[in-house]
Parts: structure tokens; sequence; C-alpha cells
């Protein structure tokens, strides 16, 4: 029988090949490792090669969304990213021709720090309560990257999420019900001529968890679930234990008793790739949905959206009967599994990609380890192709 739910269909990841280990960056700065390992709850950091970037990455992760279901039915395709490689054009047009799609199709960015993906998770709902037989892709991909030698160094990442919106929710039906809260700070954000943010990452953790109060504080004032009736939270997680930080202060705010085992799962993946800004939320949303050793059929998910900035989102959704046979759980753990460590130095090559600005032919060495890879730079226009 067809579900005719609205929420997620189908959800997919990708990560590339390489990673630093937070043991070797601590080596490198002769730090204490169990700083990075229980101090912020991070283990390696995600690096895209020079042939990769969030068009890759993002194609890479919708490419077995759109073998699953073709991309006929597909009207909408919403990118979400705070590293986008152009200020005009959206970077989903390139991944809506490398994944060969429906033309009949429209294709934007959406940017808003790491909320991003969860506006067009909305919109996209709204839009299928409006028009039932449509389906939307929508994919989150960041690179993030901060200063070398800075604080903010050991958070850094990458990765993309892929996610199918439809009337036949399979993996998560989304409650109507959310928190909603904005405020104009400036704790992260990155003017148009800087390569990496600005950040107060102290500052910004404060003020993440006073949206977090908020937004949960809209989300009990709009009707929604008490915090008793939640199974298992998200939150977005520049690093694991600020999750931890979250839901502990969640866990106060409503007078009850802390249960970890509520968040843990949600962390294994994120703890291994690292920061992907507004991939971040939704990669702990699969980490939850993967690495759970009971069936969770039923069970309600709170998540938690921030963007710094800042917007931040409380909702909630429902995990479907029969989810495990849509997830892609063997192939998201193999290519976790299946990726090589960096050296400090070879990190560092990643880390200054190449970069033309005046036009000049450019070709990266291949690298990705995907099917999709950025060929060329030339006159400033970027080529991507297949392997
Ligand atoms: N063993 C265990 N824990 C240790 C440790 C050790 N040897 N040494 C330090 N720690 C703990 C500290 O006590 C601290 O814990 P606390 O948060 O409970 O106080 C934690 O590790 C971090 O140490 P600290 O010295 O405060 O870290 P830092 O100055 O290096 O900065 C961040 C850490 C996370 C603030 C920084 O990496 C950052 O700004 N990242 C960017 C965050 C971001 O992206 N924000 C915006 C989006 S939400």
């Amino acid at each position: 029988m067809t579900n005719m739910t609205i929420g997620i269909e189908k959800l997919s990841f990708y990560v590339p090949k390489h990673y630093i280990s937070l043991t070797t960056m601590a080596e490198h700065h002769g730090i204490d490792p169990a700083k990075f390992s229980r101090g912020i709850g991070q283990d390696k950091i995600a690096m895209p090669s020079h042939d990769e970037d969030v068009v890759t990455l993002a194609a890479e992760a919708a490419q077995p969304i759109i073998d699953a279901v073709g991309s006929d039915d597909i009207d909408t395709l919403i990118f979400a990213t705070e590293t986008g490689i152009d200020h005009s054009k959206a970077a989903g047009i390139y991944v809506h021709r490398l994944l060969g799609m429906n033309p009949r199709c429209r294709v934007v960015e959406m940017k808003q720090a790491c909320y991003s993906a969860t506006a067009a998770l909305q919109m996209a709902a709204g839009y299928v309560a409006r028009k039932p037989s449509a389906k939307v892709l929508i994919i989150a991909a960041d690179v993030s990257r901060y200063d070398l030698d800075s604080s903010g160094e050991a958070t850094q990442g990458c990765g993309a999420v892929a996610m199918l919106v439809s009337n036949d929710a399979k993996i998560l039906s989304l409650d109507t019900v959310s928190g909603l809260f904005t405020e104009d700070i400036m704790d992260f954000w990155r003017p148009n001529y800087r390569k990496t943010p600005l950040v107060d990452g102290k500052y910004s953790a404060l003020r993440y968890l006073n949206a977090l109060a908020e937004s949960w504080t809209d989300y009990q004032q709009q009707g929604g679930r008490d915090f008793t009736s939640i199974d298992r939270f998200c939150y977005h997680l520049p690093f694991s234990r600020l999750g931890v930080k979250a839901h502990s202060h969640l866990a106060k705010l409503n007078g009850a008793k802390l249960d970890n085992v509520q968040i843990t799962d949600g962390m294994a993946y994120n703890r291994v790739v690292g920061n992907c800004y507004t991939a971040s939320l939704y990669l702990s949303l699969i980490s939850t949905l993967e690495n759970a050793d009971q069936d969770l059929t039923g069970q309600a998910v709170g998540l938690f959206s921030y963007g710094s900035g800042a917007v931040a989102e409380f909702f909630s959704g429902v995990v479907q009967e029969g989810y495990q046979d849509h997830l892609m759980t063997t192939h998201h753990q193999k290519l976790l599994d299946d990726r090589a460590a960096l050296s400090y130095d070879a990190y560092l090559n990643l880390w200054h990609a190449p970069d033309p600005q005046n036009g000049e032919a450019y070709a990266p060495e291949p690298a990705a380890r995907g099917r999709y890879r950025l060929v060329s730079i030339d006159e400033h226009k970027r080529h991507y192709d297949t392997a």
C-alpha cells in the first residue's frame, strides 16, 4: 500500500577517500589527542582532493537515489551549501547534468550557513503537500575549512547528503509543527572575499544553546511533542561534543533525566567525517538510523538545525515501518571504511587547493575515488565529467 505521508523517501551520503586523523593533527601541534577525541568529540576530518568540490560530492551522494528511482518525477532540485563555487550559477545545475536528470526541473541554490538544508526540507514538504505527485531532490554539500593553526582547524570536514522528499515517506515522515528562531549575530561568517570563515567558536556555542532553547520553546508553543515522547535526538554537529552539551541543556530545560543513548548513534558518522556544515544534521540522522541496534519503527526523532548568523529550527518526524529496506547502510559503511589516512604534509597539500582566478587553464591530477570529478578550469569555466 502506498504510504501517502510527506517526508523523506530516500537518504544517501558521500565522503571522499582521504582524511586526516585528529591524532596526526594533535601530534603535529604538540597537543594531547584527548583534547580532540574527548574535548571536542572528533576523530577524523574528511578532505576533498583537488578534483573534488561540492558539485562532485553532491553528484556522488545523489547518484544512488537517481539509480533507485530515476528522475522523471523529480521536478525540483534544491542545492543547500555555504561553499558554493559561483556567486550566480547554482551548483545544482552541474549536478543535474552529471546525473542526466529530466530537464523539466527547477534548480536553485540556498544559503544560510549550516541551516539551509532544513529550509530546503520544509519548503520541499510544503511544495509536495501542494503537488502530491512531485518529488524534490535536496542535496546538502559543504567543505568546512578553517585557517591553519587556528582553533577551528580541528573542526574541519566535508561531505554531502542527498534526500528525496515526497508524499511517500519511506524513511521518516515529517511533523508539520516546527519551532523557529532568528537573531542577527556575528558568531561565524565568511565575507565574499574570504576562503575561510571568521568565527568566535565559544560565543557561537553559547548562541547555539540559546537558539536551541528558543526554538524548542516555540516548538512547544506550536503544539510539538513533549521531550519525553521523543525517542532520538539529532543535533547540528560542527563537532560532536556540542551535541552532547545541547542534549544535556535540553534535558535540563525540561527537568528530564539525561539519556545519552538518545544521541550516541547519531554521532558515529559525524565523528569520523568532521563538520560538513549544512549536511551535518542530516548525516547525524543517517547515522542514527544506520547505527541503532534496535528497530526504530514508529519512534519519534527530534531534529535541531542551527546556522550561524543565526537561524535555528527544532522539528520532528517519525521513523516509518520498513525504513531499513530503504537505507544504504552497507554502501555508507564501505565508503567510511575504505578510506586512506593523510600525513600532515599531504593534508597541507590538499588544504592548499589551487584556485585559478585569472582565466588560466588548470587541470587537477585525477584523485577522486568516485564517478565524478572536476576535470579542468579554463577561461573561468569549471568542467566536470565522469572518471
Ligand atoms: N582532554 C580532554 N578534554 C580536553 C583536553 C584534554 N587533554 N584539553 C582540552 N579539553 C577540552 C576543554 O576542556 C574544552 O571542553 P569544554 O568545552 O567542556 O570547556 C574542549 O576540550 C575544547 O577545548 P578548548 O580549549 O575550549 O578549545 P579550543 O579553544 O581549541 O576551541 C572550538 C574549540 C570547538 C571552540 C573550536 O574548534 C572552534 O571554534 N570550532 C569552530 C566551531 C564552529 O564551527 N562554530 C560555528 C558553527 S555552529
